[in-house]
């Protein structure tokens, strides 16, 4: 439209899709995102990381890149309602456009649900809607699949929710349960195919919305 371009200060700086990584633990999920995003052809930057964990992989991970991290959990914020309300200024001060959550073990409070709703994805280590919900995660999905003598199992790219691992798929990609798969054999084996899967999606999210 007349007199928006070139566009204000703002717009010129959020040029990029901007991405927080929500994860608790290791953030081998994270180290994908980065590297994906570091790519001349990607369009979209991890620009934040939030952990549970001050301790987490991924806040190491995300300082030796020169990303912002930062610690919110109970213990910053004993009020569920303030450590929501400060999770969302967080996201809104640098201007995330999409949440990942990649292993964050903390459910999502309402106010970062609202204001960010349908703008925040999981990746599930299994093929949603089996082998997904509360304490499915970890070990205990790969021993459900080799329990229940399924022959594919696979990573699932899902809109975030209320409730754990229920909102609508958005990718998935199988890898075979092969056998004397261990829980750990299986676990390696998804593992890789989330470096690839999520990505793909964040990138595909980002071009659509760039575009
Ligand atoms: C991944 O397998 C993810 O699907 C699950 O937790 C694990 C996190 O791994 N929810 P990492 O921290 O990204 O290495």
């Amino acid at each position: 439209a007349a007199g928006r371009w070139p566009a204000a200060p703002d717009m010129i700086n959020h040029m990029s899709f901007n991405v927080a990584v929500l994860a608790s633990h290791t953030g081998t999920n994270l180290q994908a995102l980065t590297t994906a995003g570091q790519q001349p052809a990607s369009d979209f930057n991890v620009t934040l990381v939030i952990s549970n964990n001050s301790g987490s992989g991924a806040l190491a991970h995300a300082r030796e890149q020169g990303i912002t991290g930062i610690h919110l959990s109970g213990r910053t914020h004993p009020d569920p309602e303030a450590l929501d309300q400060t999770m969302l200024a967080a996201l809104r001060e640098d201007d995330v456009d999409l949440v990942v959550t990649a292993g964050y073990m903390k459910k999502i409070g309402p106010a970062v649900l609202d204001a960010y709703q349908d703008r925040i994805i999981n990746i599930h280590p299994a093929l949603l809607p089996r082998h997904g919900g509360p304490g499915m995660h970890g070990r205990h999905v790969h021993e459900a699949v080799l329990a229940s003598g399924d022959t594919l199992s696979g990573a699932t790219v899902h809109h975030v929710t209320a409730n754990y691992d229920e909102g609508p798929v958005i990718a998935q990609q199988q890898v075979p349960v092969l056998p004397g798969d261990t829980p750990d054999t299986l676990a390696a084996r998804v593992l890789q195919a989330e470096h690839q899967l999520l990505p793909a999606t964040v990138q595909a999210l980002a071009r659509a919305h760039t575009d």
